[in-house]
């Protein structure tokens, strides 16, 4: 391995929790047996749960998952986006670290890895999960195809029916792949009889995964909002650290997009302590988690089946209207995220689909990337940061969370 790289890849997963301004409030259990906190220890490998309530700053990354992390790309590159700047007249610097160039495109391959692995090496039948825009779902069936395991994917619908290549990747990979609401469940069944046209959600999903995990003597694969799952996106704002220190750059914004919140916590939690640098969280405005969502105990998923979590929601029965950023119509916000963001330590920002397009266009003409339709959320605040802080120039730092090669029909007829 290059020396560069072995010095940018860290070697440990940070825990934000100690951090936190005010104690993470733990997760409940929606019926007074504790059962849906039974449940975890069925459908999550026991490594990831010891994570999932640890209190340690720091976890080591096993050197087995460091090598999947080589084998997939890792560390991915922190760009000047200079043409960028040049494009907005910015006097101030703009760097992208950029997850797109992962193998299978984006961040969620940073938290595939760890929990196949750690899934593996218990007695299971493969792994299940969920997914919206089909990131996750591609990175949890490369992940279980390197550590040897099957797995069963359940993709939103509205995301199935819009972004048909995806369900070819992860065949390829070995996954095999279903629409949700699906006839494969109880709950998927239900929710079709309910509506037989549902596009579907991604809490629907998450609740169809875990019913077919427990069904079928398999591990449940989580995505996002989870403690475990933050920290092992800690290695983006690691090596981001480590990048800028290498270029003696400070940061003094961050900009990133929230679905449920893996790719911001992780990009930006290993700077927390740092009290002068600027977090702004972007969000879809169709799903305006922070500024309409109420900061309370609500459920993972739509069944309820997962414990319920202290964080921002729009309430987990909230269906999203079907905009193209598949990976942000989640409900709710990861509790450390949604703390800091109540503590006023992040800022958050709503944009809306019209906006993220005609940024995604800058962005691809002045950096050669076709980003991701959720990260063209934080790609279009870092335009207007760029715009605000004209005459204060200061150095932002973006996270592109993945490339949407995979996404080109958002542009139907636009791109000229
Ligand atoms: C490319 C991309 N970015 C962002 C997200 C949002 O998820 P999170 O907030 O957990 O990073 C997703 C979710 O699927 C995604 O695919």
């Amino acid at each position: 391995m290059l020396k560069y790289d072995e010095e940018v890849l860290p070697t440990k997963w940070y825990n934000v929790v100690p951090d936190l301004p005010e104690p993470l409030p733990p997760p409940l259990s929606r019926a007074q047996d504790g059962s849906s906190i039974e449940l975890l220890n069925r459908i999550i490998p026991r490594e990831i749960l010891r994570q999932e309530f640890s209190f340690n700053r720091y976890e080591n990354i096993p050197e087995e998952v460091r090598d999947l992390y080589r084998l997939v790309g890792r560390p991915t590159p922190l760009i000047r986006a200079n043409r960028l700047e040049e494009f907005l007249g910015y006097r101030g610097k703009i760097f992208l670290k950029y997850e797109g160039a992962t193998v299978t495109g984006s961040h969620k391959i940073n938290t595939a890895i760890p929990q196949a692995y750690y899934a593996s090496r218990e007695s299971v039948t493969g792994v299940a999960t969920e997914t919206g825009a089909g990131q996750w779902g591609t990175a949890t069936t490369l992940a279980a195809a390197l550590t040897g395991l099957h797995s069963k994917v359940f993709m939103v619908r509205v995301s199935y029916d819009q972004k048909p290549l995806r369900k070819t990747v992860m065949a390829l990979y070995g996954g095999e792949v279903v629409a949700s609401p699906s006839v494969e469940t109880k709950f998927g069944r239900k929710m079709l009889q309910k509506d037989p046209r549902s596009t579907g959600s991604l809490g629907i999903a998450i609740s169809e995964a875990v019913e077919y995990a427990l069904d079928h003597d398999m591990k449940y694969m989580v995505g996002s909002v989870m403690n475990s799952v933050l920290s092992h996106q800690s290695i983006i704002g690691q090596e981001t650290m480590k990048q800028l220190e290498i270029t003696g750059e400070e940061p003094e914004a961050m900009i990133g997009c929230v679905g449920g919140g893996s790719n911001f916590g992780g990009f930006v939690f290993p700077f927390i302590s740092n009290g002068k640098i600027e977090m702004i969280a972007s969000t879809a405005s169709e799903v305006p988690k922070f500024s309409r969502g109420k900061y309370d105990y609500d459920a993972m998923d739509t069944a309820g089946i997962l414990p319920y979590v202290k964080m921002y929601s729009l309430g987990s029965d909230f269906i999203p209207p079907p905009i193209y950023s598949g990976g942000l119509r989640y409900h709710g916000a990861a509790p450390s995220l949604s703390i800091l963001v109540k503590s006023g330590r992040i800022s958050s920002q709503e944009v809306e689909e019209k906006e993220v397009l005609a940024a995604l266009e800058i962005f691809a003409r002045s950096t050669g990337i076709v980003a991701a339709p959720e990260s063209g959320h934080a790609i279009a605040s870092a335009i207007r940061y760029a715009k605000d802080h004209r005459h204060d120039p200061k150095t932002v730092v973006l996270n592109v969370s993945g490339h949407g090669n995979f996404d080109l029909s958002i542009y139907g007829g636009r791109a000229r």
